[in-house]
């Protein structure tokens, strides 16, 4: 589990993260939704520690991570798996070379354990045949494939993945959430998906939270987000010409399952 508490952070004088709170527990998709520009990115890289906000705590499974000792948020590193944006494999490394690159840097595995474990990882995310492969060969939902399983690869408890599924046909990117989904459950790690996609949200997400101009101005589960309140959010999620026909569709059903619901209490009454 990951805590974070009032983070804030500016850039130039220009405030971009304005207090933000928040809970991400192991085994769930936590979501970090909102329109371009909204310090999604900024906010991820605060947890990772890439970026230092300037007022703020973040804490992993209770042990506090900003302004902590070298050692101690390296060893936390060590356990961050990340995904980022465009997957960021190296160019001049094979597919087996990316994946167990993190496994030469961090762990003190054999050489033999290692090729196991790369071995694994690669036919966890499908792509038992693509070792040899390099990046330049293969397609974009293949490198973001490569990406999991570089991330996890060294046993990592958190996850973080930047925008994943961008730049992706909508089928796979479906099945690049899915196995998202499916690692985060497996091995109950603490997943936090940066994205504007409200697919994924729709499909995955089981706490999300949505940022405005550096605010988080509504969390909850997927299935609560059609009937927010929030303006904000409404405009994001209906300004998507779909996403507006959904609701009215969403809407008829309902009238229409009132009506059914009159017509047999009618009856009912009818037949007393
Ligand atoms: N290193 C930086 N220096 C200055 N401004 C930055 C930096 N990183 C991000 N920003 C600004 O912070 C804002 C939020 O950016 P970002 O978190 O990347 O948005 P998104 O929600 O699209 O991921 C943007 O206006 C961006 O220009
Ligand atoms: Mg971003």
């Amino acid at each position: 589990m990951i805590e974070i508490h009032n983070i804030q952070k500016s850039f130039n004088g220009k405030k971009v993260l304005d207090g933000i709170d928040g809970v991400f527990e192991s085994g769930k998709m936590n979501m970090l939704l909102g329109a371009s520009g909204t310090g999604k990115s900024v906010l991820l890289k605060c947890i990772v520690g890439l970026v230092k906000p300037d007022v703020g705590s973040i804490t992993y499974d209770g042990r506090i991570f900003t302004n902590n000792k070298l050692d101690i948020k390296q060893e936390i590193r060590r356990k961050i798996g990340m995904l980022f944006q465009g997957s960021a494999l190296f160019d001049s490394m094979n597919v087996n070379e990316n994946i167990d690159f993190p496994l030469k840097m961090l762990t003190d595995m054999t050489r033999a354990e290692r090729r196991e474990r790369v071995e694994f990882c690669l036919k966890r995310v499908g792509l038992e045949q693509a070792g040899k492969l390099m990046p330049s060969e293969l397609s974009g939902g293949m490198k973001k494939r490569v990406g999991i399983a570089r991330a996890i690869a060294p046993h990592c408890t958190y996850l973080f993945c930047d925008e994943p599924n961008s730049g992706l046909d909508p089928l796979t990117a479906i099945k690049i959430d899915e196995l998202i989904k499916e690692i985060t459950e497996e091995y109950d790690i603490t997943t936090i998906v940066v994205t504007h996609d409200m697919n994924s949200v729709l499909e995955y997400g089981d706490n999300v939270m949505f940022l405005y101009q550096g605010k988080k101005l509504w969390e909850g589960h997927s299935s609560e987000i059609m009937d927010t309140k929030v303006r904000e959010l409404n405009d994001f999620i209906f300004s998507n010409r779909l996403m507006r026909d959904a609701k009215k569709v969403e809407q008829i059903e309902e009238e229409e399952q009132r009506e059914e619901d009159q017509r047999q209490e009618e009856e009912k009454n009818r037949n007393k």
